[in-house]
């Protein structure tokens, strides 16, 4: 959603700016721009004046524009979109100036009151030349700017307080030529400084290179950078605070390719270390007891638990769905899971025995966090499950569990999804195990069974000819059902929705046993529609065969996810992908792979931008 950059040092602002968006890039790219602060000889005195550049289109074409151009300065910021108020165009991209071309605002976020805000600035006589939301931003700094006699400071300050909606920014002055200011609300933004200047981004992997000691500021907090490194920080009402300081663990390494044509296949690659990582001292094999240290409920509290409510969007929402089923099977707590967006807006049942777990990949996204909000203000005790420590969703919820994805950029999830799956089926057996429904010894076989995952899917990475021949089969096609039974179809929901997200091919999921009450009609025996069947050992197995002799008899092309060694489907599906042996609860988390692989193979033959697919963003900041 946006993604915004600021420099300000002793060396040249421009390259940190560039290779800043590219690496905030996932969070939107219909347009870039940046705005930097250097000197112009104005009759003869030199004068510092912005330079602005700003581009329709990915961020590649700004520095196309901007080779040999002369940007020299050391103090910018930088911004690429992802368009909510005015299409992707040059005139609607950051930064976005004043009158005067003094003033730079780049924005992430949603300003609410801007139409209001608009009014009074074409009133006292401002001209706009957008039909952005975030132009008024700079327009009211101007304003306050004159009202505050010259304290920059002062006039953001005073500008925030006149805003509402959600919003990072980063603000510059052609009249204070080595600070920037920013501010945060609702929106994420990461500070940092290091020997030579101070910077701020969306997201940590903007500044990774340059620091690895991150700032979080609060809601409507304020910070100016300086020059030579310092951070001022102030707090909405304009007093000085000293923040927390939180250390990156990840590396710069991790953050690249690394030799990968692109970061989806790096990140499907990764995830045997990710679940490594995700069970790893969660289970005392000396007690045969599960661990969760992180969670505070008392033995009575978890006894009380009346019911669960599991909130997330996109692919964290489909690991919610997974959850459920495991959590309901082991524990026996009943368990909802809503889209955050529709929770929000619903009438949950609420008590002070209701357990919600709001699942967010990047910490971020505003109608989960609102979701948060709502659960915590009627009374529940809200665990958040996310790969990104210390965001946003880690100061709201009262207990944070945190995955072990490490940063992910491809804007489909794929590690993080594996990684959340793994985290609610150990919480699931913890449950189970708490409540005294599951003993030690049957909890430690289904962990030892986990323990296998990691290698069993290395064995799926090995060898994917299988994969890449079923996707190369079905790539003109013009829509494709996913059918399943149980957890196989919620890890269909997910297998459909990378493909539609990657490739652009229209794909529902489906419970294979539904099918026939409808979408079976979508079947053209003359095109072969592809039926992918995730049709792993379970309790329902014969059922998802005599499903798929169905569709076979209707001209549908299937391609089936089955066990090793399981014959039959052979003989009746036109492909077969094989994967290892699992007990069916944990079968999402390898039946996955080869359908994260499927959308990928089918993407790249369709020729995609595998990372970063058209109108999507990596976190959605926007309601
Ligand atoms: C966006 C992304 C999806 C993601 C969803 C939820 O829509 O494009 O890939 O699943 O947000 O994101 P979260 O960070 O909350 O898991």
């Amino acid at each position: 959603m946006c993604g915004i950059v600021a420099f300000t040092g002793a060396t040249e602002a421009l390259p940190f700016l560039l290779d800043g968006l590219k690496r905030l890039e996932y969070r939107g790219y219909d347009s870039a721009g940046v705005a930097v602060v250097h000197s112009e000889a104005q009759g003869g005195a030199p004068k510092a004046a912005l330079k602005v550049v700003r581009r329709q289109g990915k961020v590649a074409t700004l520095i196309e524009a901007l080779s040999g151009t002369e940007v020299a300065g050391t103090c910018g910021i930088g911004h690429t979109r992802w368009a909510t108020h005015g299409v992707p165009s040059e005139q609607n991209a950051h930064p976005h100036l004043d009158c005067s071309g003094r003033i730079a605002v780049a924005h992430n976020g949603i300003i609410e009151n801007y139409t209001h805000l608009k009014d009074r600035l074409v009133e006292q006589g401002h001209c706009f030349t957008s039909q952005t939301d975030t132009e008024v931003i700079a327009h009211l700094v101007e304003q306050n700017y004159g009202e505050t006699e010259g304290d920059l400071t002062e006039a953001v300050r005073v500008t925030v307080a006149q805003l509402s909606g959600s919003f990072a920014l980063a603000i510059l002055h052609a009249g204070h030529p080595d600070i920037v200011v920013v501010t945060r609300n609702d929106s994420p933004l990461v500070l940092g400084s290091f020997e030579d200047g101070a910077i701020a981004a969306s997201d940590t992997p903007a500044l990774i290179e340059k620091t690895r000691d991150i700032v979080y500021i609060r809601d409507r907090d304020l910070a100016v950078l300086h020059g030579d490194g310092r951070i001022e920080y102030f707090d909405p009402a304009g007093e000085p605070f000293v923040p927390n300081v939180y250390h990156v663990e990840w590396s710069l390494e991790q953050a690249e390719k690394g030799g990968y044509p692109d970061f989806m296949l790096k990140e499907i690659s990764e995830q045997p270390r990710v679940i490594r990582d995700t069970i790893a001292d969660r289970f005392d094999d000396r007690t045969r007891t599960l661990r969760f240290p992180e969670l505070p409920l008392t033995d009575e509290e978890l006894a009380d638990i009346d019911r669960i409510y599991i909130v997330a969007c996109g692919t964290s929402y489909h690991a919610g769905l997974i959850g459920k089923e495991l959590i309901e099977n082991w524990a026996r707590i009943p368990v909802e899971v809503e889209v955050a967006s529709e929770f929000r807006y619903g009438n949950p049942i609420i008590s002070a025995d209701t357990l919600v777990i709001a699942i967010s990949q990047s910490g971020e996204t505003a109608d989960t966090l609102e979701a948060v909000r709502l659960a915590r203000q009627a009374g529940a005790h809200v665990i958040a499950l996310t790969n990104v420590v210390g965001s946003r969703i880690t100061q709201e919820a009262q207990t944070v569990l945190n995955i072990k994805a490490n940063i992910e950029i491809a804007v489909a999830a794929t590690k993080s999804f594996l990684a959340q799956v793994t985290l609610l089926t150990l919480l699931g057996l913890y449950f189970a195990q708490e409540r005294l429904l599951l003993t030690g010894p049957q909890i430690q076989e289904i962990f030892g069974e986990m323990r296998q995952l990691p290698g069993q899917i290395e064995h799926i990475l090995a060898d994917t000819a299988a994969i890449e021949r079923a996707a190369k089969a079905c790539c003109e096609a013009t829509t494709a059902l996913f059918i399943g039974r149980g957890v196989g179809a919620t890890t269909c929901y997910e297998g459909a929705l990378k493909l539609k997200e990657v490739s652009y091919l229209h794909a529902e999921a489906f419970s294979a046993g539904e099918i026939k009450h409808g979408p079976i009609a979508l079947i053209d025996a003359a095109a072969g529609t592809p039926v992918v069947a995730v049709v792993t050992q379970s309790a329902t197995r014969d059922k998802m065969l005599a499903n798929i002799e169905e569709m076979k008899a209707r001209g549908a092309r299937v391609i089936a996810v089955a066990t090793e060694g399981d014959g039959r489907i052979e003989k009746l599906a036109d492909h077969v992908i094989y994967i290892p042996p699992t007990r069916e609860c944990l079968s999402p988390i390898t039946a996955s792979v080869p359908l994260q692989l499927f959308a990928r193979y089918i993407a790249v033959e369709r020729g995609c931008d595998v990372d970063q697919p058209r109108n999507l963003a990596k976190s959605v900041t926007v309601e």
